[in-house]
């Protein structure tokens, strides 16, 4: 099987930091219409698509937000200040361009530092070309919301791009929705929105749909890079079952269905034990009563940069474990 990857290259192009995936939604709800029963999207703009089964109530879910910056001022010679959508690192951020909705571009400066430890968001600036305020003024407006620009790039085995957080995990669901024939399952993959912020679209979709269980599809960090803050995660050696995060720790059945699956069928796996960050499952498993909850995540470098790094064959046997474990009967 080989999956499309011009789909994954529109779906991280595209404009989609947090509290504004209209552009994903879209793109996403025209590609698996006809493969779903139901669709719809709800009062947060979560994304919900239905395939129909008989047994376990089962919600699968991506976030389709992007980290981002929000315009919080606008200076008398047209230069923007602003504040983070998500986890934004100064670092990271230098002298990177960024895009609003309405496609002006900006390239994120600094104040004159003499020691750059002291580099914060607040010594920034985006300057988008403009000389006076008013002359900003007709091209942003305060609260509008920018994401990075970062291209997408066929690396051979490796891919890169801006917002492979979380794109990947749409992606993955998107195949295993295309793969998916017949289900025993009631499925509900769920396109989720915020999760940059803050896990609040998997949240109140969770509550709506209240599942058995829950599985979510995102990135994780590696170790694998020259001296690395240790992580026992590899690029290229299978997608990552997770073991804890900072907001979740798994389920222990959900953990041994994955790890059963994978080995059943030959898909090489690897444990995920992440010292920080979290995920939609993070909210999902706090649901009411509880939701048995998990992760299926992918390994990935320089994550929260316009170079997010992955590869190739994580991403294949991502969809064929989560297309696995969804078709299970005895779950
Ligand atoms: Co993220
Ligand atoms: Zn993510």
């Amino acid at each position: 099987m080989n999956p499309s990857y011009n789909l994954l290259k529109k779906l991280t192009q595209a404009y989609g930091p947090s509290g504004n995936e209209e552009q994903i939604r879209t793109i996403i709800k025209e590609e698996i219409k006809d493969y779903v029963d139901e669709i719809k999207a709800d009062t947060m703009g979560n994304l919900i698509a239905i395939k129909h089964g008989t047994g376990k109530k089962i919600m699968i879910a991506s976030h389709m937000d992007e980290i981002g910056v929000i315009i919080t001022g606008i200076d008398d010679n047209g230069f923007l200040r602003f504040a983070n959508m998500g986890g934004v690192s100064s670092f990271t951020s230098l002298y990177q361009r960024v895009q609003f909705a309405n496609g002006v571009v900006g390239i994120i400066g600094m104040e004159h530092i003499e020691d750059m430890k002291n580099l914060k968001l607040e010594k920034m600036y985006i300057d988008i070309g403009a000389t006076t305020k008013e002359d900003a003024q007709k091209k942003v407006s305060l609260g509008d919301v920018g994401s990075f620009l970062g291209d997408y790039h066929d690396l051979g085995d490796f891919i890169t791009s801006k917002a492979l957080d979380d794109r990947i995990g749409c992606f993955i669901a998107i195949e295993a929705i295309k793969k998916i024939k017949q289900t025993p399952h009631e499925l509900y993959f769920v396109f989720t929105v915020q999760e940059e912020l803050g896990l609040r679209g998997s949240k109140t979709a969770a509550f709506g749909i209240d599942p058995n269980l829950g599985i979510s599809l995102d990135v994780t960090s590696t170790g694998d890079t020259p001296k690395a803050k240790h992580m026992a995660i590899k690029l290229g050696e299978g997608p990552a079952i997770k073991i804890k995060d900072n907001s979740l720790l798994v389920h222990p059945t959900v953990k041994n269905l994955m790890i059963h699956t994978a080995k059943e069928n030959n898909i090489p796996y690897q444990l995920e034990i992440l010292e920080f960050g979290g995920t939609d499952s993070g909210a999902i498993h706090l649901t009411k009563s509880g939701v048995p909850s998990g992760v299926i995540s992918i390994p990935c470098r320089y994550v929260h940069s316009p170079s997010e790094t992955i590869h190739k064959k994580d991403i294949e046997n991502a969809i064929s474990l989560l297309s696995k474990i969804l078709q299970n009967k005895n779950i």
